[in-house]
């Protein structure tokens, strides 16, 4: 894409697995990019998340929730790929008032600094599925009603209406992207903090069983390439302005058929089924998997790696680089 060649892009959490997987491709396509990542360890920013791209981008350590420094940062981008937040569902009702400052309050500090010091720049931000809630109809398109279930969904649903009001009021162009469970290398593998993908294959790779909630529900999966497929297509489409966009997977899978799958994958390794825990059922939203035919329709995306691929992927990347994830 010769849009992003030359471009200046901020990326807002840039060492985390989605954005060190943007910033990946964008300086494969020539453009200027700069990290900013707060780096507080529970969530996925990793320094090695980087390695080999570190002398061909910026990287500055600071938090979203200091207005001061981005109203430096911002000036003369073009593109900010909004992606810093708090991920977790349970952390989010432990602690919610920092979700909020993170996900809510900041994301409004951001555009704020958008609007008085770069009002041209265009703004894509990462959403979640998690702000429908339980859903009343599969597959969940963006006409559903909003319902979240957690604290965390809450604040990502204000996240991206701010996005989508600057938009709308002040024309500082954002498109905003609901993602639903993304999977690649760089993912946080430590805990399930991230996705509980994550600890299932950290445990595979050391040869110890992995549980799996339930295992009937049904989930779709992208694979992390695709998600930035369609980042890097809001970002460059005037027609996205203003929209929001479901993500979905190519394939529909029971949490069974997905244990199965990579263990097949790796040809070795075991799960065992068990109860959802109390407090994660309480936030469960049951069977999901997306609708993504607006995307499909209105910008051609569409998600081009199978779920064994992605598996295959990721499974490499770890057996490499498993000392830096844990
Ligand atoms: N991975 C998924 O399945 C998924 C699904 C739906 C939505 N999303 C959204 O996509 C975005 C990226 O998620 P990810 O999976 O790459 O997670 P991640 O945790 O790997 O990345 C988020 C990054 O934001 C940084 N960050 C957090 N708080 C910050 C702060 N206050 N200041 C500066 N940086 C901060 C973290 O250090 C981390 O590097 C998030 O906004 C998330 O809500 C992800």
């Amino acid at each position: 894409m010769s849009t992003f060649k030359n471009a200046n892009i901020m990326i807002t959490g840039g060492l985390g697995f989605i954005g060190s997987n943007l910033a990946r491709r964008l300086v494969s396509l020539g453009a200027h990019v700069l990290l900013v990542d707060s780096l507080i360890p529970e969530y996925g920013g990793n320094i090695h998340n980087i390695q080999g791209i570190e002398n061909k981008v910026k990287v500055n350590i600071s938090d979203v929730r200091d207005p001061h420094s981005f109203k430096y940062l911002i000036q003369g981008q073009d593109y900010l790929f909004n992606l810093a937040g708090q991920t977790s569902h349970m952390d989010s009702m432990a602690d919610p008032f920092t979700d909020m400052e993170i996900n809510a309050h900041a994301q409004l500090a951001i555009l704020e600094a958008c609007r008085k010091y770069n009002p041209g720049i265009k703004v894509v931000f990462a959403s979640t599925r998690q702000i429908y809630g339980k859903p009343d109809y599969i597959p969940v398109d963006e006409k559903h009603p909003l319902r979240p279930v957690d604290v965390n969904g809450i604040n990502k649903m204000a996240g991206e209406w701010y996005h989508i009001l600057y938009n709308n009021v002040y024309d500082v162009r954002s498109s905003v992207l609901r993602l639903t469970n993304t999977i690649g290398p760089r993912m946080r593998i430590k805990d399930a903090r991230q996705t509980f993908v994550g600890i299932w294959i950290r445990l595979l790779l050391e040869g110890k069983p992995f549980d799996v909630w339930g295992g009937e529900q049904l989930r779709d999966f992208t694979f992390v390439e695709d998600c930035i497929d369609a980042m890097l297509l809001a970002a460059s489409s005037e027609n996205a302005n203003g929209k929001i966009y479901n993500l979905g997977g190519k394939e529909i899978v029971s949490l069974r058929q997905l244990a199965d799958l990579l263990v097949k994958v790796h040809k070795k390794g075991e799960f065992v089924i068990n109860q959802f825990p109390e407090d994660r059922k309480k936030i469960d939203i049951g069977d999901y998997y997306s609708d993504s035919t607006l995307i499909r329709h209105e910008l051609g995306w569409a998600p081009k790696v199978t779920l064994e691929e992605g598996f295959r992927d990721i499974l490499d990347f770890y057996e490499s680089n498993m000392e830096y994830y844990l």
